[in-house]
């Protein structure tokens, strides 16, 4: 089969959108120093960008965490693989995803990171797909674009860990060859 990619948000549109991102992320956090939390492998790409748009002080901590959501629809297991490097306790924290799809993970992320009691802690997601949502209430502070629920790939969203490095984000379809 022949992967096709069509391009859904633009590289200039993704760009964009993080400028005006960062804009009210500037004002939300108002001079404080903010610690970026990225979520990896996907979110990378969008915090580098979005970091790059902030001009005010910024440190990085990073988690890895493993869902089963697929396989274990009616659990939807989140594992914590990598946690923070250091506590979060009284700070200012934005973390940073690529994707919101069932709210699973975000849900898992926050209640993780309530309990150490940072004094403000704001969620930003480059996508977010509403309708795939099995959590209620999940709901990031921050959302580039709102999409339907297509297979997207590129800007740090995978295909078999495959098209990562995508500077856009495409919907991927598969065709006979
Ligand atoms: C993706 C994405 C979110 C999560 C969202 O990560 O980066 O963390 O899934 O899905 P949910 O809302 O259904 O929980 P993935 O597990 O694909 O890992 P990756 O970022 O390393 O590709």
């Amino acid at each position: 089969m022949k992967e096709v990619i069509e391009v859904m948000i633009s590289e200039k549109a993704i760009q964009k959108r993080i400028e005006e991102l960062s804009d009210e992320i500037m004002k939300e956090f108002n001079g404080k120093t903010v610690t970026l939390i990225c979520v990896l492998k996907g979110g990378v790409m969008f915090m580098v960008d979005l970091a790059r748009r902030l001009n005010m002080q910024v440190e990085y901590d990073f988690m890895d965490i493993s869902s089963y959501g697929d396989s274990f629809e009616s659990t939807g297991i989140v594992r914590i693989n990598k946690d923070l490097g250091n506590p979060i306790t009284g700070k200012n924290v934005l973390l940073v995803e690529d994707i919101i799809d069932t709210g699973r993970t975000l849900a898992r992320l926050i209640a993780h990171l309530k309990s150490q009691n940072p004094e403000k802690l704001k969620v930003c997601t480059l996508l977010d797909k509403p309708e795939r949502r099995v959590v209620d209430g999940v709901l990031p502070d921050y959302i580039g674009f709102t999409i339907p629920d297509k297979f997207v790939i590129g800007y740090g969203l995978d295909y078999m860990q495959r098209y990562r490095n995508l500077p856009y984000i495409g919907v991927m379809r598969f065709e006979e060859e």
